[in-house]
């Protein structure tokens, strides 16, 4: 009798099974997303707690919760990543209208921003099916992120990028790494478009979040933010959606996690879009009924996306855990920025859109003011200079003397 496989994929559409080693990230029957399964864990609830606590101190945040991820990587490209801090700050809390709140920073991995979660487990399934080439499009993170570990495994990294919309630490990142950097005369969701007909026709293994090992590597975020609140389970998580990957990671974490009784309940989950992208926000004031696409435009340039990819993905993550999705201004979402910089924190525009989510859904009722809530930040304050040197005013140029620097901190 042949052994049942540890890791297997399954179409979200049609169900179909495939091998963990299928190398095409859509079901070759009806072209619908997949989705990871694993045999669970021989123990659960609190003797997995355990066994999991146990492994905290590794170096991978990601790999230390390898049997729920890719129980079958056996050498993982990794920096390492994840392990990154979970922050409890009065000011952003204040400003936002709760009287406490963590913010789980995952500006800092490795290239400064979450992908790298996902990353480590894309590119290592991408060394064990044999692939010559990794190709994603992106806003800027996912390029960064991709550039870097196809550089540690000495593959070829080539990355879509709409001209002229990826801020310059994204873009500089991506050059510094070794990638071969193709900037495309239209926005992210042609390049997207655009990345599933290469990886088709051009043989080269595609790493965007539509690929279910980038979900697996970002589930991680939630089991390792559980882990750090003692498996106490938050009122509310808040993240920014974009292209909706990390929601569908989100959905895919904490549904597990409530299956292997880690937890006894699951969190309601609160996805912020910018304004002028929030195809998702549209859809969700209408209980989900249609799918929307936009033109999408707005400062957040990591989430300047119109037409989602993970959204089936997404959907069923918000209903699961009963969730909102929230809308907020680009002037809201640069006040809230300040509020994090200022706190000594900082993040990118597209990870303060979190707190300005939060804000809104206090101040409308949603989210009660002695909730428990934890915010992700998803990419680092260096990722975009320019959204930090808009304002130079805080820059002043002086004369080389002290003179000069008495009359410009007391005058
Ligand atoms: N925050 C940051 C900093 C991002 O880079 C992204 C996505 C998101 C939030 C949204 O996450 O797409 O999973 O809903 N950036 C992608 C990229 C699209 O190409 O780097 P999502």
């Amino acid at each position: 009798m042949k052994e049942a496989p540890v890791t297997w994929q399954v179409c979200i559409v049609c169900a179909t099974e495939w091998q963990e080693q299928f190398p095409a990230t859509r079901c070759a029957a009806c072209g619908g997303l997949l989705e990871l399964r694993h045999q669970p864990p021989d123990v659960r609830g609190l003797a997995l707690r355990e066994r999991l606590d146990r492994k905290r101190g590794e170096d991978s945040g990601v790999w230390k919760f390898r049997e729920l991820v890719l129980p079958g990587a056996t050498a993982p490209v990794s920096y390492p990543e994840g392990n990154t801090p979970l922050l409890l700050l009065p000011a952003p809390a204040g400003w936002a209208g709760v009287s406490s709140l963590h913010l789980k920073h995952e500006g800092l991995n490795p290239t400064g921003s979450f992908k790298d979660r996902g990353m480590t487990v894309g590119v290592t399934q991408a060394c064990r099916v044999g692939a010559r080439g990794l190709i994603c499009a992106s806003t800027g993170n996912t390029s960064a992120s991709l550039a870097a570990y196809g550089a540690r495994a000495g593959l070829p990294a080539y990355v879509l990028i709409p001209s002229g919309k990826i801020a310059l630490g994204k873009l500089a990142q991506t050059v510094g790494f070794g990638a071969r950097v193709l900037a495309v005369q239209g926005d992210f969701d042609t390049c997207l478009r655009l990345v599933e007909e290469s990886s088709q026709h051009l043989g080269l293994y595609l790493l965007n979040s539509i690929n279910p090992f980038r979900i697996e590597g970002q589930k991680t975020i939630v089991f390792e933010l559980l882990q750090q609140l003692r498996w106490e389970v938050p009122d509310w998580i808040v993240l920014p959606g974009g292209n909706l990957g990390n929601t569908a990671a989100f959905g895919k974490a904490l549904r597990e996690a409530l299956e292997l009784e880690l937890i006894d309940r699951l969190p309601r989950l609160a996805v912020v879009q910018a304004e002028g992208a929030a195809p998702f926000y549209r859809s969700f004031t209408g209980g989900f009924q249609h799918r929307y696409e936009v033109q999408a435009d707005t400062v957040a340039t990591a989430i300047r996306i119109g037409n989602p990819a993970s959204w089936d993905r997404a959907v069923a993550a918000l209903r699961e855990s009963n969730g909102v999705v929230v809308a907020v201004s680009d002037a809201e979402i640069l006040e809230a920025k300040t509020v994090i910089d200022r706190a000594g924190v900082g993040c990118e525009p597209a990870s303060a859109a979190s707190l300005a989510g939060l804000r809104r859904l206090v101040a409308d009722g949603t989210i009660a003011p002695d909730a428990r809530v934890s915010a992700v930040l998803t990419g680092h304050m260096l990722k975009d200079p320019e959204a930090l040197l808009g304002d130079r005013r805080a820059v002043q140029e002086i004369e080389p003397s002290l003179d000069a620097i008495r009359s410009a901190i007391f005058r």
